[in-house]
């Protein structure tokens, strides 16, 4: 399929590196591309960034079946751009798809088509240390119609956004609370695909644990509310004596890249490595023991994300006495290397653009 490119007449001023937030502001152009029955995916084309026309009664709008991606482009000291395992993340937004009755798409074909978009957006790469450009691919169900069956038609594209870094303040502990209220997900639903439902889903718990002056939800399994699941919208890790922990993947878990990433870092360094089901007792147990060393959030947005404190039930758990632990911060960097182009990149994570 040959994709078709129309330019902006007018293009926008970029931002000042240092001054950049998240998800606020857009590039010049978008990618776009259509699926119906009688074609398939059709007319694959760049156009400038702009509003989706949709019916009032388009379904996206109504029974939420629509999945996307998250990723990023980063650029490197001398000036190339390049992304983190693009592969990866195109693999998991046609699983995402399956599970939502969604066609699938041509793997290899959106990673040209998403490199050429960015070949066009290029100046739109901030160079600032830890900045990057955001990647969002999606795709939704078009079909004017009420009624709850799957979407004949759909369109994908992939918008781009400039984001700035996201430990401005530097690389600090977040606190965190245990939520037995809420689940995000269950097992044999739809919590191990990036589908729009499962962050509305996670809202009210948000809300409430911000009130109460924490930063991130930690979710407990929909079944019994005993396992760890993940954090936020980050996959979670332990340090439990000399074990880097993390929840088995179970169906309800989001498969993150990140996660995948710290695991086969892990094992490459040598450290004991385990993706089994972890309870929140152990966890508490594990502290009154002096054994919990550290905890981490994992995900594309953050990298790493140390945990300082949790709330479960009342009772806190201080960890690693406010500061950084020291696999927490080894991972970043490791990680950031590779993205940024500073580190070797052994693993063969990189794509350039
Ligand atoms: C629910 C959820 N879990 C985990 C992750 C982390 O995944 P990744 O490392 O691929 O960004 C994300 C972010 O995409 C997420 O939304």
């Amino acid at each position: 399929m040959e994709i078709t490119i129309t330019t902006a007449e007018s293009l926008n001023a970029k931002p000042a590196p240092d001054r950049l937030g998240f998800g606020t502001l857009f590039t010049d152009h978008m990618f776009n591309m259509d699926y119906d029955p009688d074609q398939g995916w059709h007319q694959p084309r760049i156009e400038p960034y702009g509003p989706i026309g949709m019916d009032p009664s388009t379904m996206v709008l109504h029974y939420g079946q629509g999945v996307f991606e998250g990723l990023k482009a980063y650029r490197t000291a001398d000036g190339r751009i390049q992304l983190f395992r693009p592969q990866e993340n195109l693999k998991r937004l046609n699983k995402s798809s399956r599970m939502l009755c969604i066609p699938e798409f041509d793997e290899s074909f959106l990673l040209e088509a998403l490199k050429k978009l960015l070949q066009l957006e290029k100046d739109w790469v901030p160079n600032a240390p830890e900045t990057s450009l955001y990647i969002r691919p999606t795709i939704i169900a078009m079909d004017p119609f009420l009624g709850v069956r799957a979407s004949h038609t759909y369109r994908f594209f992939i918008i781009l956004s400039p984001v700035g870094a996201y430990y401005p303040e530097g690389f600090n502990p977040i606190k965190i609370q245990v939520t037995r209220e809420h689940v995000r997900a269950v097992r044999g639903g739809v919590g191990e695909a990036k589908t729009l439902g499962n962050y509305a889903a996670s809202l009210l718990a948000g809300d409430k644990a911000h009130q109460a002056g924490y930063t991130q939800v930690l979710w407990l399994d929909g079944i019994e509310q005993k396992y760890v699941e993940e954090v936020g919208s980050m996959n979670i890790f332990f340090v439990i004596g000399d074990e880097l922990i993390t929840p088995a993947l179970n169906g309800s878990i989001l498969p993150g890249i990140t996660r995948d990433s710290v695991l086969a870092l892990g094992r490459k360094w040598g450290l004991t490595v385990s993706e089994r089901q972890i309870s929140i007792d152990e966890v508490v147990n594990a502290h009154e023991a002096g054994l919990l060393k550290e905890i981490f959030g994992s995900g594309t947005a953050a990298v790493i994300s140390p945990v300082g404190e949790l709330n479960y039930d009342g009772q806190i758990l201080q960890v690693g006495g406010g500061s950084v632990g020291p696999l927490s911060q080894k991972l970043y960097q490791a990680i950031t290397e590779i993205q940024y182009g500073a580190g070797d990149d052994a693993m063969g994570w990189v794509e350039p653009v």
